[in-house]
């Protein structure tokens, strides 16, 4: 695909055959989040988990259901992988790095979301679940995650039925104004 093609076709998959990803698809979406832009260009302030565990899906996503609600709901949809974006949120004199760590795992996720398009790969944005978790120690202390980092975000990976095809996208889907 061009990079068009892989704009306009990606969308996001929360269905999956259960097949995990092969090895070398992994390298390419981790070589995908290794290539995001990073602000002031600090590698050091992010950090990837990748999860294949079933045991530990299962723990986050019966989790985040139950933060949710909703026992019933799937919040990792039964993916196969799911990797994890953390971010230090703060400099080593503890201040606060605004808005950048959130940003940049934004990017680094979209990264991979877009490799996976590419692969065609079922993938989709995971916030809310690891929003619910931040507060649930046992789940965090399992992540064995480095000093000072913060799980932001992930992206739920697998073999999917779905296809991918370019998509007609509104020019207004998001509003703006004109300063001209
Ligand atoms: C910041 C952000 C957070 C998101 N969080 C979730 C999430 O927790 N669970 C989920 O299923 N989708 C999540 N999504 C996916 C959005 O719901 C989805 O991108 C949006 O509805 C547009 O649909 P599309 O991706 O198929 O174009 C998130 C997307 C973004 C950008």
């Amino acid at each position: 695909m061009n990079t068009f093609d892989t704009l306009f076709s990606r969308r996001s998959v929360r269905s999956y055959t259960g097949e995990q990803i092969t090895a070398e698809e992994l390298e390419v979406i981790l070589k995908s989040a290794n290539a995001a832009p990073i602000g002031l260009g600090k590698y050091e302030n992010m950090h990837l988990t990748v999860i294949q565990n079933p045991e530990l899906l299962n723990k986050i996503d019966v989790a985040a259901a139950e933060v949710f609600g909703d026992p019933n709901r799937h919040p990792l949809y039964n993916a196969p992988t799911l990797i994890l974006v953390s971010s230090r949120t703060s400099d080593p004199n503890n201040k606060s790095l605004g808005n950048i760590p959130f940003s940049n795992a934004a990017i680094v996720v979209h990264n991979m979301v877009l490799a996976a398009t590419e692969l065609g790969l079922g993938a989709c944005h995971i916030w809310g679940a690891i929003a619910a978790i931040s507060n649930k120690q046992d789940i965090i202390e399992e992540l064995n995650l480095p000093e000072n980092f913060v799980p932001c975000c992930a992206v739920s990976l697998g073999k999917t039925d779905k296809t991918y095809s370019v998509r007609e996208i509104p020019l207004d889907r998001i509003t703006r104004n004109e300063i001209l």
